[in-house]
């Protein structure tokens, strides 16, 4: 709550300027205001509208929101498309020439593919996915570095109508294997390695490790690699097949799957506040509408535009933002293989300067790490290309976004501040640069067609500057369908009763003040937003118990300087804690190690503190709020009267 303390003191207000608003997409507050009041006025029309604009449709539909199985909400279900046309084959006639992707890997090597050849690429792997008996609905696993291959494996997916569901390259192979047995994937889709700060990462490994725990996956019937790199793998021949044998002899030519519109397109797995990742479940049409919308409302994205999403194809941005928004849309963009400090800190803007990029989209955490590692080395760099900055992923704290603004834009470029979620799958508050007027630190209002709001508990509005839950009241053609085999906890979880049902539960708060602005203020479950990156408080403590020293575990958050928030556990062995600090160290190293082993290495707690006991009520639930003020230095801490052992506050204490 510190941070929104001092973010809504926070009086500076940046107006875009009158050159950049006379060429937006949407200029001005009048044309603002019209989309506004055509999405109040004519709901569904405003939709259908921009689904017939912005989408190429095989067969058109007639129905644009079906409401009748609420809050299983479907969207234009009764037309046809194909996701990979829309970002592909509707280009080949206008752009066939125009650079799609200019990739630039660890090392510094450059390549560019063209529409044409991404999407002769694409119907290539296609084939060879077809060949392999992959078939429309069939799931697909897609754990690769940042390549474009790795783009070409996703769009071959949704060529052929199959769900992939892409698995960051961090996440270790139980995780991994906890998503093949449940998306009940047919094939991976890998790489020998990947090359990241100049280090090798294998990817492979962890594949095959993934396959065969829990006695062996029935369910995956080929292991598809593409040789990234020269490391060595292991090789299962009933199973594994090279990247370039696949595609040996395909055509080049490979008609779309024309799928519904509410055919699912992906799943990606997000945390939640049980132990069990969510299989969030996102469609073809509508999620596609939510990309293209944004990358011209947000991006205000223009044809010249070189456009530089820096995030993985692992998270939802880099599906949203990678994947299909760019291309959808037909822009040029940068895909980068590496890591933003290496070999220095300078690297992401001499790659702006090198590739002239014009869009750059970033989180907050490599904000701070950059300004720590280099505050003035954006100035050894021509960035005069750009005309457009990004944040996403967490709340950029005003200190770094005036950094942003100053140091990286050269106060010419807005800043757009965009709130969405792996759900929502595009944009949903962001400023509209051509219009709004930005204040570091809020991500400004609600996009034309997006009903967010604060309630209360009990769903009832708040008064304006007081904070409460973030809710967005309609349906919107972005959000996702469902979680994967999984339909009760998708409505208890995003549609609950106590709101009425009908409004769509973000899981954070905010605040909004009385501009209407938004200020969000992170999330209201057991959620933990490390580098931007989502975690369950629960899945860390299920990690730590099941290693066979811990007997209870609580983790929770702790505010932190680059990382925005830290992970700390409170662990309580079984046996004693040991005496020497040393030894004590040394085990807390152990078990550090240990949950990067069964999460990935991005769920890594920062710190372990041991105790005897865990602060508990009466009634034996955790009391993780005190946790949390012991873990963040409050002296003060609340009321603790209904704890059930208050003898354990000042062990606790002390273990801090
Ligand atoms: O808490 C919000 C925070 O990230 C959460 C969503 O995480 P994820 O599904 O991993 O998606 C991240 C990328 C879209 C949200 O519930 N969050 C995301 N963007 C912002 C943000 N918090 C504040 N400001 C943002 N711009």
């Amino acid at each position: 709550m510190t941070l929104i303390k001092s973010v809504l003191n926070e009086s500076r207000l940046f107006r875009p300027e009158k050159e950049f608003v006379e060429r937006a997409n949407v200029s001005g507050l009048k044309s603002y205001t019209a989309l506004i009041e055509e999405a109040t006025q004519n709901y569904e029309g405003f939709w259908a509208r921009l689904a017939n604009e912005n989408l190429s449709w095989k067969k058109p539909f007639t129905q644009t929101l079906d409401s009748s199985q609420a809050p299983f909400f479907k969207w234009f279900s009764d037309g046809l498309l194909n996701a990979s046309y829309n970002c592909l084959d509707r280009h080949l006639e206008t752009i066939p020439n125009k650079t799609a992707i200019i990739f630039e890997s660890d090392e510094g090597h450059v390549t560019k593919v063209t529409y044409r050849e991404l999407h002769r690429q694409v119907c290539v792997f296609a084939n060879g996915l077809r060949s392999l008996g992959i078939t429309k609905g069939d799931r697909v696993i897609i754990y690769m570095p940042m390549s474009i291959e790795g783009v070409v494996a996703m769009q071959a997916c949704a060529r052929i109508g199959a769900i992939h569901s892409v698995v960051f390259g961090g996440f270790s192979a139980k995780s991994l294997h906890e998503r093949i047995v449940d998306a009940e994937a047919k094939c991976v889709i890998t790489a020998d390695a990947g090359h990241r700060g100049g280090k090798i990462v294998a990817l492979k490994p962890a594949v095959d490790e993934a396959i065969a725990l829990d006695g062996g996956t029935e369910c995956v019937k080929s292991v598809i690699v593409y040789h990234r790199s020269v490391t060595p793998v292991q090789w299962f021949a009933e199973r594994d097949i090279h990247w370039h044998e696949l595609i040996k002899g395909k055509s080049d030519v490979c008609e779309p799957e024309w799928v519904e519109a509410e055919h699912p397109l992906f799943i990606l797995y997000t945390s939640g506040s049980t132990g069990k990742p969510k299989g969030v479940q996102h469609s073809t049409a509508g999620y596609l509408l939510g990309t293209q919308t944004s990358m011209k409302w947000v991006f205000d994205y223009r044809s010249n535009d070189i456009f530089w999403c820096t995030a993985d194809i692992g998270w939802i941005t880099g599906h949203s933002y990678v994947a299909y928004g760019p291309l959808g849309v037909g822009a040029t963009q940068v895909i980068f293989e590496g890591v933003p400090t290496w070999p220095d800190a300078g690297r992401f803007w001499q790659m702006i300067e090198r590739h002239k990029v014009t869009t750059f989209y970033t989180a907050p955490t490599a904000i701070r790490s950059l300004i720590k590692a280099g505050e003035e080395l954006p100035l050894n760099s021509d960035l005069s290309s750009l005309r457009l900055l990004g944040s996403v992923g967490e709340p950029i704290n005003p200190e770094a976004w005036i950094w942003y603004y100053e140091k990286v834009g050269q106060k010419r470029c807005p800043v757009v501040d965009t709130w969405w979620q792996t759900e929502t799958g595009s944009h949903m508050i962001a400023p509209l640069p051509g219009v709004t007027a930005l204040k570091p630190g809020s991500c400004t209002q609600a996009l034309p067609g997006i009903f967010a709001a604060i309630v209360d508990e009990t769903g009832q509005d708040v008064e304006p500057g007081k904070s409460g839950i973030l809710v967005i009241k309609r349906p919107f053609p972005s959000l996702l369908r469902t979680l994967w085999k999984d339909p009760a906890r998708f409505k208890q979880s995003y549609f609950p009763e106590e709101l009425g049902g009908t409004f769509y539960l973000a899981g954070d708060a905010a605040n909004r003040d009385l501009d209407g602005f938004f200020w969000i203020m992170g999330r209201i479950d057991d959620v933990l937003n490390v580098s931007g990156h989502r975690l369950g408080t629960m899945e860390i403590e299920s990690a730590l118990v099941g290693n066979a020293l811990v007997a209870e575990a609580a983790v929770v958050g702790r505010p932190h300087e680059i990382k925005g928030e830290a992970i700390v556990a409170y662990v309580v062995l079984k046996k004693e804690i040991p005496s020497s600090p040393t030894e004590a160290h040394a085990l807390a190293e152990k078990l550090k190690l240990w949950v990067a082993s069964e999460i990935g290495a991005l769920a890594k707690p920062e710190e372990i503190r041991f105790t005897e006991q865990l602060p508990k009520t009466r009634s034996g639930k955790i009391m993780r709020r005190l946790l949390r003020s012991i873990a963040q230095g409050n002296q003060t801490l609340q009321d603790v009267s209904t704890l059930e052992n208050p003898a354990i506050l000042e062990q606790l204490k002390k273990a801090a």
